[in-house]
């Protein structure tokens, strides 16, 4: 099988619009069902559900946020008024512990070194960019909350904030992780720092 692969020449918001569009053509094209968006203030999650709504794709939007207290303790990155919108346009909203960090990032903070899970995660953004990790990490959470099935999902992350990377990804729950499979990947920046 031959498939494109779209390269950014480096990471960032500016990718974003192009990253939705690549990854709504690619699940019309595999008849994926759900796609599933990092987005912290749910701007590239509106983006995401404006670009479904002019190809009046038939796909389920999961907008994965940061876990209450993520900058500052008991407030949440996104607003009450984008999410009511969310709400009022059937588009899931996932917020939980962060799959691939967890309760480990305090450890790490008071006592130094890694965990086994933050290596994982260090070795994706490393390897192949922030917006990856982000992508593997998304597909657990949306998977841990029911917001999703475990069948092929469009995932797409970025770096600190819009899109840069989508992927085509056999999601897993956090207790199966090594049965997650990456099977394509759509776009990503060439240059990862
Ligand atoms: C659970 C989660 C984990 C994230 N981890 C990272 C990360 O490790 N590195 C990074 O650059 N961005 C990370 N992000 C940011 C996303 O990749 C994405 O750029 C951002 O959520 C988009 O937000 P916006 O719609 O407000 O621009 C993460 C976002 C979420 C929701």
């Amino acid at each position: 099988m031959m498939e494109e692969i779209y390269y950014f020449e480096k990471p960032g918001k500016q990718n974003t619009e192009k990253t939705l569009e690549l990854a709504v053509e690619r699940a019309l094209k595999r008849g994926i069902k759900h796609l599933v968006v990092a987005s912290s203030t749910g701007e590239t999650a509106k983006k995401a559900l404006e670009v479904l709504e002019k190809r009046k794709a038939e796909i389920n939007l999961v907008c994965v946020t940061y876990h209450t207290g993520f900058y500052k303790e008991g407030e949440n990155s996104m607003s009450e008024e984008v999410e009511e919108f969310f709400r009022s346009k059937g588009v899931k909203i996932v917020r939980q512990s962060h799959a691939l960090s967890g309760v480990e990032r305090s450890f790490t903070r008071k006592f130094g070194g890694a965990s086994r899970v933050e290596a994982v995660a260090e070795a994706l953004r490393s390897l192949f960019g922030h917006g990856m990790k982000v992508c593997v990490e998304i597909a657990i959470m949306a998977a841990d909350s029911g917001a999703i099935p475990i069948e092929e999902v469009v995932c797409v992350g970025g770096r600190s904030r819009g899109a840069d990377t989508a992927a085509v990804i056999r999601p897993a729950h956090m207790n199966n992780f090594f049965d997650m499979e990456v099977r394509e990947i759509i776009c990503m920046p060439r240059f990862k720092r």
